[in-house]
Order: structure tokens, then C-alpha cells, then sequence
């Protein structure tokens, strides 16, 4: 039952239609503070139609309502303009658990999307340079869009976007060919990739001939070069393996790994519609579209030698994606670095006459800023990804082995709670703000942070298991399907939990809209409180056996709701902590 749309339809009766139902739900807001009720109304906006004043309204519509108050509705009041609603508290838990219970893992779903086809590119690292923190935030918060798409009902595509082409692998081409050797890089991967990397900047500081070679490796490349390409693949395929790993543990899988490379070759197309629309200039030899007219520097198309570069790979792949997918939606998370970029390539989009440009969106997102000094795997900048998550779990390890020493797994338990912690201090706050990275802040479990929602999520499950009605988590939802009576837990804490659980479904809807994952994890902060209040205010397996079923029946839906919510954001809900 949807209270505000209800509540709506009863004042829009009394008003005469003055205002639609919708309109009015779209102004009744969530009241300041419980005394002031639980849903309020302003009356503001209809002083000038119905020329009274604001506090006469909402003192009209009270009398009205007062006549014949519906079953949802304890009671109304009007403070200064505003009419407050008191929902039926039993009523309102009693439907609330109820659906969580029946719905189980499913309850937050919807079929909003209508199957219509999200493509969320995310992670994208460049080949041949480790999976560092810099792909932390794109990693993270795409998967979690991916995942809530998903749950709204859309199919979502996860593509990742590999950086496998460009002018570093002229580069790195010419620096194996003088100083790499088969064995050692196979078994280094991507350390000894880096180190020959390094080595080539290093000597053509030196000799500038070698620029001069790795161009003519590229241009090799460019050409199908045998050799050339074989070299190619193969420092691909070594970097992807050490991706994997970290998508692995991550939980993350992509529909495609299509990256830059493949879009290289279907530049074609592109330079062909830029032609027929005289979009395209020469500039120094290079081709480029200009965009002054825009306030933009020009994007490029292709440098002097035909080649291909970042900005034309974009508007290939954006073609044969709308061809290949016919999406509804394209999202691209990056850094907010990369904002001009975009901008820049979408607009040559929308001059070629694309009218589905207004279907992509960039998805950008602040810093990852770290605590001076506090990063024990700090090395210069980059800091692998691997070493980050290893060192979350790590600690994690040393927090359980000094609060719970004798608890079962405890290795896969620190591998959840680690990532857990690290994933959801991403997904904190407002994308674009910096992310604070503090092992202190984001390990606590007693702070805002993913430890403390597992945590709570773990004590839900053990008081469940002691009650030894519930066997975790095989039978979900049994409780309340073997009935309780709802006004046995109409208190003041039990109806915050059951009002923290009932805005779940919404925050999953507008973390969508506006592609704000954190509007998931406050909710389940929400939750996490108020339960934890409930908890130390109530002995839930108390001796009155319909109390202790209402109770139990709350604790399971707090459960599920945290372990649904948790598992959009791509972190795990150990049963035990
Ligand atoms: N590989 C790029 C980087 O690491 C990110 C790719 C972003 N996506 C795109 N379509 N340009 O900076």
C-alpha cells in the first residue's frame, strides 16, 4: 500500500480536486519529527486559488478529515500552514512486514524498466598498467548502478571498456623488443610490463630516436603487423588475467570486454558521416572537428599519420553500440576528469544528427583522497588494487581476531567485511564529492560504514537462529507467514524500523534517477539504526510467546532488507560476524 498516494487521494476529495492526487503526493513530504506526525502537507500553494491563508486550509481540510478518519490515518493535526498525519501505526507495520516477508529477495524489485536495454560502462582499466586505485570509484559505483538497473527491471549490459589501444603500445613494443625477455614477463605480468614502460621514458629522455621507433611499431600495428599484433595480444591477455582476479573478488562480471581496440576498426563510418556533414577540418595535418562555436576545444579524429585517437574510439563505439544494443540508456561512469571529454565527443555525436545522444549519459565522481602517511602500500601514487583490498581484509582480520577469536571462517569473513568496508565508503556520499579514504573511519563498526550495516544484518541472523524457529537464511520468511499479531509492535521503535524498511523500494527508485548508489546505502543506514535502537530497547525471544513472534517477525525483515540492499551495492551479508 502506497500511504502517501492514499493520503493524497483523501485530501484531494476534500479539496474538490482542486489539486490531482498526484499533485498533492508530490507535495506531502516525510514530517520533521515524530511529534509533528509522520507525513505532512503544506497548504501554501493553494492559498491563491482558494484565497485563504495557509493555516485556514490546513484547519479546513483537519475539520474535514476529522469527520471520517480512513483505517491508515490515526490522526491529523494543523500546525502553521501545514496538516500532519499520524498514520495507523499497527496497520502500517503489520502491511510493511508483511510485504518484506512475502516479497523476500525480492522485495525492493521492480519492473519499472521494462526490459528496455542499459548499457553501464564502468572499471575500464588501460592495458599493460596495473589495476591501481584510480579505477577504484568507476569500478564500484558502476557496478552498483548495473546492479540497481538491473533490480528495476531493465536488462542492463556491463561493458568494459578495456584502454588496449593507443601510442603506449608503440612504446611498450619497442622497449621489449630491447630489454624484455619471454620468461620474465610471463612470469611478471604487468610488474615487469610497468618496469620496461618506465625504462623506455627513462632512455628516450636520453635518445629521442626511440619515440621515433615506437611510432613505427604503432604504425605497424595500425597495419595488421604480424608481430606487431601478436605482441599486442599478448600483453593484453596478461593484464586481463590480473583484472580478473580483482573482478573476481569483487563479484563483478561483464557482458563484454570489448575495448578501444576493437572500435579502431570501425573508424570508417565515422570519418564518413563527418565528411558527408562537412564536419571534418584538417588542422596541422591531423583531422578534427571544431567545436568553438561551442565553447570547446576541438575534438580530435584522426592524427596525421590516420591513426586513431581516445575521442574518435568514443564516437565508434557509441555507433556500433546504439547498432549493436539499440539501447535505451548508455551510461558511462569515469572520473570527473574526464568530463570535458565527453562533453566534447557527445557533441560531434549530436552534429552528425544522432538523436539518441540524449539517451548517453557520463556518470562522473570526485577524488580518492587518502589520509597522508596512513597507507601502508603507498608507493609514489599508484597503489594497486590488489594491495588495497588485501590490506582491508588484513586489518579486518585483526579486528575479529581480537573481538570474535573463535568464529567459524574467519578468513572469508574478513574477505567480506574488508571489501564490504571499502565498497561502501565509495558509495557514502553524493558521487561527485571526494571520497575520504581512512581505514580508521571506514573499518569502524559502530560508525557509517559497511562493517556496521553487516554487522547489524550478522545480529539480526544470530538472534534469529537463537530463536530456533529460523534456520539462516534457507527459510526466509517463514516467521511471518506463520502470522503475527502487528499491534503488539506499534511502539515507537518498532514502527522506525518498519518506516525505514517501507522507504527502501523509493531510494532504490531515485538512487536510479539520479545515479546515486549513496541514496541505497544511507537507507540501509537508516535501517541499521533503527534496529539496533529497537534491539537495545526490547528483549526480542522474550517469555510472551506473540510478542516474541511479532518481534522475530520485525528482526527477519530487517534481514532481508539489509541483505537486498547490500547485495545492490556488491557486498556480501556474512551470517556471522
Ligand atoms: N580507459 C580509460 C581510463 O582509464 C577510461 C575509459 C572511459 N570510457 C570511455 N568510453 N572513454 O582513463
Amino acid at each position: 500500500m502506497d500511504y502517501k498516494f492514499e493520503a493524497a487521494k483523501a485530501i484531494s476529495r476534500i479539496l474538490n480536486n482542486t489539486l490531482s492526487t498526484d499533485e498533492i503526493a508530490q507535495y506531502i513530504t516525510p514530517a520533521p519529527s515524530a511529534e509533528l506526525g509522520d507525513m505532512a502537507f503544506p497548504c501554501f500553494r493553494l492559498a491563491k486559488e482558494l484565497k485563504k491563508s495557509p493555516a485556514r486550509i490546513a484547519n479546513d481540510i483537519c475539520t474535514k478529515l476529522n469527520e471520517g478518519l480512513p483505517d491508515f490515518i490515526s490522526a491529523v493535526a494543523a500546525t502553521g500552514g501545514y496538516l500532519n498525519i499520524f498514520l495507523n501505526r499497527a496497520l502500517f507495520v503489520g502491511q510493511t512486514v508483511s510485504e518484506v516477508a512475502t516479497r523476500g529477495k525480492d522485495y525492493g524489485r521492480s519492473e519499472l524498466g521494462q526490459n528496455r536495454v542499459t548499457l553501464v560502462e564502468y572499471s575500464s582499466p588501460n592495458v599493460a598498467k596495473h589495476f591501481h586505485v584510480g579505477h577504484l570509484g568507476t569500478t564500484i559505483i558502476g557496478h552498483a548502478l548495473y546492479n540497481i538497473f538491473g533490480f528495476l527491471g531493465y536488462k542492463t549490459i556491463g561493458l568494459n571498456y578495456l584502454g588496449d589501444w593507443g601510442t603506449q603500445f608503440g612504446k611498450l613494443i619497442t622497449a621489449f623488443k630491447k630489454w624484455g625477455s619471454r620468461e620474465d614477463i610471463e612470469a611478471t605480468g604487468i610488474d615487469g610490463l610497468t618496469k620496461i614502460y618506465v625504462k623506455f621514458h627513462d632512455e628516450a629522455d636520453k635518445d629521442a630516436s626511440l619515440n621515433g621507433e615506437a611510432r613505427a611499431w604503432l604504425l605497424k600495428m595500425q597495419n595488421g603487423d604480424a608481430e606487431a599484433m601478436e605482441l599486442w595480444r599478448w600483453f593484453l591477455d596478461l593484464s586481463v588475467i590480473e583484472y580478473q582476479r580483482v573482478y573476481k573478488r569483487l563479484g563483478i562480471e561483464f557482458d563484454s570486454y570489448r575495448g578501444e581496440s576493437y572500435y579502431n576498426e570501425k573508424m570508417d563510418a565515422v570519418v564518413a558521416t563527418l565528411k558527408e556533414k562537412n564536419l571534418l577540418v584538417e588542422s596541422n595535418g591531423a583531422m578534427i572537428v571544431d567545436l568553438s562555436e561551442y565553447k570547446m576545444p576541438p575534438c580530435l579524429i584522426l592524427r596525421s599519420d590516420g591513426g586513431t585517437l581516445y575521442p574518435s574510439r568514443d564516437i565508434a563505439a557509441a555507433l556500433d553500440r546504439k547498432q549493436t544494443y539499440d539501447f535505451h540508456k548508455s551510461l558511462y561512469v569515469t572520473g570527473m576528469d574526464q568530463t570535458l571529454h565527453f562533453e566534447q565527443w557527445m557533441k560531434v555525436v549530436e552534429l552528425m544528427g544522432e538523436p539518441w545522444v540524449k539517451d548517453m549519459a557520463h556518470i562522473p565522481y570526485g577524488l580518492v583522497v587518502f589520509e597522508e602517511g596512513k597507507l601502508s602500500t603507498r608507493k609514489g601514487n599508484v597503489i594497486k588494487m590488489e594491495d588495497l583490498l588485501d590490506e582491508a581484509v588484513a586489518k579486518t582480520l585483526s579486528i575479529i581476531e581480537q573481538k570474535n577469536p573463535d568464529l567459524p571462517d574467519k578468513e572469508l569473513v574478513a574477505e567480506q567485511v574488508g571489501l564490504g568496508a571499502v565498497i561502501f565508503n565509495q558509495l557514502y556520499s553524493s558521487r561527485i564529492k571526494d571520497v575520504l579514504f581512512s581505514w580508521d573511519r571506514m573499518l569502524n563498526f559502530e560508525g557509517e560504514t559497511g562493517p556496521y550495516v553487516q554487522y547489524t544484518h550478522a545480529r539480526a541472523c544470530s538472534v534469529l537462529a537463537r530463536a530456533g524457529t529460523f534456520a539462516v537464511p534457507e527459510s526466509e520468511g517463514n516467521i511471518a507467514k506463520n502470522g503475527f499479531d502487528a499491534s503488539l509492535i506499534s511502539d515507537e521503535y518498532s514502527f522506525e524500523v518498519a518506516k525505514a524498511i517501507g522507504a527502501f523500494p523509493a531510494a532504490i527508485i531515485e538512487a536510479a534517477e539520479k545515479y546515486e548508489p549513496f541514496l541505497i546505502s544511507r537507507s540501509l543506514i537508516y535501517i541499521s539504526q533503527a534496529f539496533n535502537k529497537f534491539y537495545h530497547a526490547n528483549t526480542i525471544i522474550c517469555d510472551d510467546k506473540n510478542l516474541r513472534a511479532a518481534r522475530l517477525s520485525l528482526t527477519n525483515v530487517v534481514r532481508q532488507t539489509l541483505k537486498n540492499g547490500l547485495a545492490l551495492l556488491g557486498i556480501e551479508s556474512p551470517i556471522r560476524m
